[in-house]
């Protein structure tokens, strides 16, 4: 059985659809990397998974759980956490804060601390700046924050949407090393948005390739960077044949 199994899922907007009959497979302990332009559907199906947005069709599983139809702190409890695009810390809370933020409902209050001392062992960052607004840290803090919040919830699988948006390369570097050594360390199952196949290549895992809502490329990230269909699912069918070929 695979940890996550997404079966024929469509979703829709009102009359805008989203992801058009998609299936899809993850395997426990995987990186997949989600690929594809603007509008593709990579944040709707992120979003479908974790219970934020509704599916039209179709189901979606977690080791063989089903996971449609269930409420965003049903899914999280069994193990399946996001950072969303954008990542949505609250700037004007505190990083503890924010790391609190979902887990008022849990009343082991020992158990959210020391699941917040794992986080500050794995950000020190965060636990220097602990009693700091959030709308303070720099942009690869944040998404330090961010991730720290989702694991928060000790998850198994983690999916990241667009975790290099906006951040200076270096710094990029940074949040995939601590992304590696978390999944090593904790074996978990990483999905991530990255619209640079260069850098899912560099990484290194299986990439999908999606377009209008549907998978149209797959492989191992380092095979796909060169190929065709990746140009090809980015900038389309060329218009002009160049000149002198
Ligand atoms: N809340 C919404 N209401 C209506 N349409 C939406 C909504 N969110 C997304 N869409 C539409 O659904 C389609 C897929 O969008 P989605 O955000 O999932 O793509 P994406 O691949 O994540 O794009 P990006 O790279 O810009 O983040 C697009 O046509 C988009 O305009
Ligand atoms: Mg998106």
């Amino acid at each position: 059985m695979s940890k996550l199994g997404i079966f024929d899922l469509s979703v829709r907007y009102g009359k805008v659809p989203a992801i058009n009959d998609l299936s899809l497979q993850v395997e426990e302990g995987e990186r997949v990397f989600i690929s594809g332009p603007n509008g593709a559907g990579k944040s709707s199906l992120l979003n479908a998974i974790s219970g934020a947005v509704p599916t039209s069709h179709g189901r979606i599983e977690l080791d063989g759980d089903m996971l449609t139809g269930r409420a965003p702190e049903a899914i999280a409890r069994l193990g399946l956490s996001m950072v969303p695009e954008g990542r949505e810390i609250f700037g004007s809370l505190t990083v503890e804060e924010n790391l609190r933020v979902g887990t008022g409902l849990r009343r082991d209050a020992e158990a959210v601390d020391s699941d917040m001392e794992d986080v500050f062992e794995a950000f020190p960052i965060l636990r220097e700046r602990r009693s700091a607004a959030a709308g303070a840290l720099s942009g690869g803090q944040q998404q330090m924050l961010a991730i720290g919040r989702a694991l928060m919830t000790n998850p198994k699988l983690m999916m990241v949407d667009e975790p290099s948006l906006g951040l200076a390369p270096k710094i990029v570097d940074q949040v995939y090393e601590t992304l590696c050594q978390l999944q090593e360390e904790r074996s978990l199952t990483l999905i991530i948005v990255e619209q640079s196949s260069l850098r899912a290549a560099r990484v290194g895992g299986r990439m999908i390739l999606m377009r209008g809502g549907s998978v149209v490329g797959e492989g191992n990230a380092a095979d796909m960077v060169d190929r065709d269909a990746l140009a090809q699912a980015y900038f389309g069918n060329p218009k002009c044949k160049e000149v002198n070929s």
